[in-house]
């Protein structure tokens, strides 16, 4: 329990609401690998800041300023030309995947030296294009660990997707990182009232922030009942969330015997990865890999179906509205809002300390 946090108004806690500035030197997911096609540009905005994406013919990756030096189109309206570069829509200005102009069309055919756009360092690993788009070196060491993707059973994994949140990615990680609202906002789906009553403590492994749950005795939630034919009446139901920075979360998640082992039971790792579209919207991507699978194939294919939509039904439809609506109260505060903090708001409290220690670091 963190001394800094009670129930009720408690102690005066100092949590930062929406710092409105992100980190700019981290490792961000521009999209699930699979999303960038050979031959295809993808736009999308990251940290503010327009992104076009591309395959080279290689295979590898190129993320460049979605905006042309001449007159500022994006450059995702325009055509990928053999030899990997990218021709302007508007007034045919070609780049490389440097980022550099390297045709000029037009007149003596010279190509202006401000004629170039930001070229931002990405990868592919654990399924995901990361890009870095700080000053800093980008190292690939620093791609946080989401190993549990790798060579993964197709039938244990469900849909790689996504969501656009129209809130602060902030607000995402509140509700991500308390997992007591699932038996409020997702009761009988991801948890019901028998899991209100639980030890909630928190722990920290270097600035990771890791938010366990466990609730004893309790009937199954429907979706972990179906991963277990035959489950017993009454479960125990945990779960581990860790918060890496700035904005990842796993949730190792699952039923046992009462009393049991955890790793003898069934459920599932909850992968979460929110990039700012900007200060006020989100990309969340997310998927699910199954644990403890006691379920024949056939099931498999029926649940990995069933997972991802019922995942997708409580992040789009149950969370995303309260917290849209959340973004909007706090738009239209004002005075500075202090919350209410509570038991179950432990590791939020801590993760924005961590938050706010690197970008007071980053602003140096
Ligand atoms: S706006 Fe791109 S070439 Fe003119
Ligand atoms: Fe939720």
């Amino acid at each position: 329990m963190d001394g800094t946090a009670g129930q009720g108004t408690g102690p005066k806690v100092k949590q930062v609401m929406m710092t409105g500035k992100f980190l700019r030197n981290a490792w961000y997911v521009a999209a699930w690998s699979e999303e960038i096609l050979p031959g295809k540009l993808l736009a999308r905005t990251i940290l503010g800041e327009p992104v076009v994406m591309y395959r080279k013919s290689d295979g590898s990756l190129v993320a460049l300023e979605n905006r042309c030096p001449h007159r500022f189109a994006p450059l995702s309206l325009g055509t990928l030309l053999p030899g990997d570069r990218v021709q302007c829509a508007y007034h045919g200005l070609e780049f490389d995947g440097s980022g550099a102009c390297v045709h000029n069309p037009h007149g003596a055919k010279n190509i202006p030296s401000r004629a170039k756009v930001a070229s931002y360092p990405i990868v592919e690993k654990h399924l995901a294009a990361w890009i870095w788009m700080g000053d800093k070196p980008a190292d690939p060491a620093k791609i946080p660990d989401f190993r549990v993707l790798d060579n993964v059973p197709e039938l244990h994994i469900t849909k790689l997707d996504s969501i656009h949140v129209k809130a602060n990615y902030e607000l995402v990680v509140d509700n991500l990182l308390d997992v007591s609202h699932t038996s409020y906002l997702h009761d009988g789906l991801l948890g019901n009232k028998d899991t209100v009553e639980s030890d909630t403590p928190v722990d920290m492994d270097g600035d990771d922030v890791i938010v366990s749950r466990y609730s004893p005795n309790a009937t199954p939630p429907g979706m972990f009942a179906q991963f277990w034919p035959g489950h017993p009446e009454r479960i125990d139901k945990f779960s581990r969330t860790r918060w890496m920075a700035p904005c990842y979360l796993t949730l190792f998640t699952g039923i046992c015997q009462p009393g049991a082992p955890r790793e003898s039971g069934t459920g599932y790792h909850g992968i979460h990865m929110l990039t700012p579209e900007d200060e006020g919207s989100t990309h969340y991507f997310f998927t699910a890999v199954r644990w403890g699978v006691k379920t024949d194939d056939e099931t498999n294919r029926e649940l990995r179906e069933k997972v991802a939509k019922l995942r997708r039904f409580a992040f789009e439809e149950q969370d995303g509205p309260v917290i849209e609506e959340q973004q909007k109260v706090l738009d239209k505060a004002t005075r500075q809002l202090e919350p209410t903090i509570l038991s179950v708001d432990v590791g939020p409290v801590r993760y924005k300390r961590v938050l706010e220690k690197l970008l007071a670091a980053e602003r140096g």
